[in-house]
């Protein structure tokens, strides 16, 4: 095994607030990455190297060892599964609620409730916990289009300011989970590369503190 780093970074919203956390650590690109078509960068830390993925591909690389850690979104780990990954540290950065939400002025629905939203698994679970039939229907974004168009009573959504939904005619309803980013660690990578992979955690850790 290399004794270097694969450290994959979801892109978006979290590499804005990630590059910072990790900078602290000595880990910094040698190039700008948004305006790069590059996937993987090398860092300052010859050891360390950065790939770019979508949030929700994080959880499936490291798990598999093509990352020995990341970053991505609570939500997207619950929804995944995460199975055999290590969550040793909350980042604390793209704060948000996984919630559900309605149209302001809809009516009590009767019979089984029709729910859209990228989050198949955490819905069902959510709804089969409150004693709720439901029907889910998947989705891959703007959910908050659903109620309006008479697609789903409600949907399961990610909500910060609460803009879009308001802008859409629709209220937050019930907290499902408070959410942020996580470090995640692939189980091989934690016991063959510990101490370079402690000394992040622990430069991560103080840096959030
Ligand atoms: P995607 O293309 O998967 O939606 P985003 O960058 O929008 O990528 O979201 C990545 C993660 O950031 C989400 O999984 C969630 O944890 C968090 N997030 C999403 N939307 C918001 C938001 N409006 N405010 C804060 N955090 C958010
Ligand atoms: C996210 C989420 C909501 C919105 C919530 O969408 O899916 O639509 O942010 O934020 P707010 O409460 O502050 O308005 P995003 O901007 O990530 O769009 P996308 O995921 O559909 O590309
Ligand atoms: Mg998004």
């Amino acid at each position: 095994m290399s004794d270097t780093l694969t450290i994959a970074l979801s892109k978006g919203r979290i590499l804005k607030e990630t590059l910072p956390l990790i900078a602290a650590a000595g880990i910094e690109p040698l190039e700008d990455i948004s305006k790069s078509r590059k996937l993987i960068f090398d860092t300052t830390d010859s050891r360390v190297k950065l790939i770019i993925i979508r949030a929700t591909d994080v959880p499936t690389y490291v798990q598999y060892g093509g990352a020995d850690m990341g970053v991505t979104g609570k939500d997207v780990l619950m929804e995944h599964g995460a199975e055999g990954l290590y969550e040793p540290l909350d980042l604390k950065i793209s704060q948000c609620r996984l919630m559900t939400a309605a149209k302001t002025d809809a009516k009590p629905v009767k019979g089984r409730l029709k729910v859209a939203t990228k989050f198949v698994n955490l819905a069902k679970q959510y709804y089969a916990g409150q004693g709720i039939q439901a029907d889910i229907i998947k989705l891959y974004g703007a959910m908050e289009l659903a109620p309006i168009l008479g697609l789903a009573d409600e949907i399961v959504d990610i909500v910060d300011t609460g803009n879009t939904l308001k802008a859409n005619g629709l209220e937050p309803r019930e907290l499902i989970h408070n959410i942020s980013s996580r470090l995640v660690v692939n189980r091989a990578s934690m016991k063959m590369k510990h101490h370079h992979i402690q000394s992040i955690i622990d430069q991560l850790a103080e840096k959030v503190r």
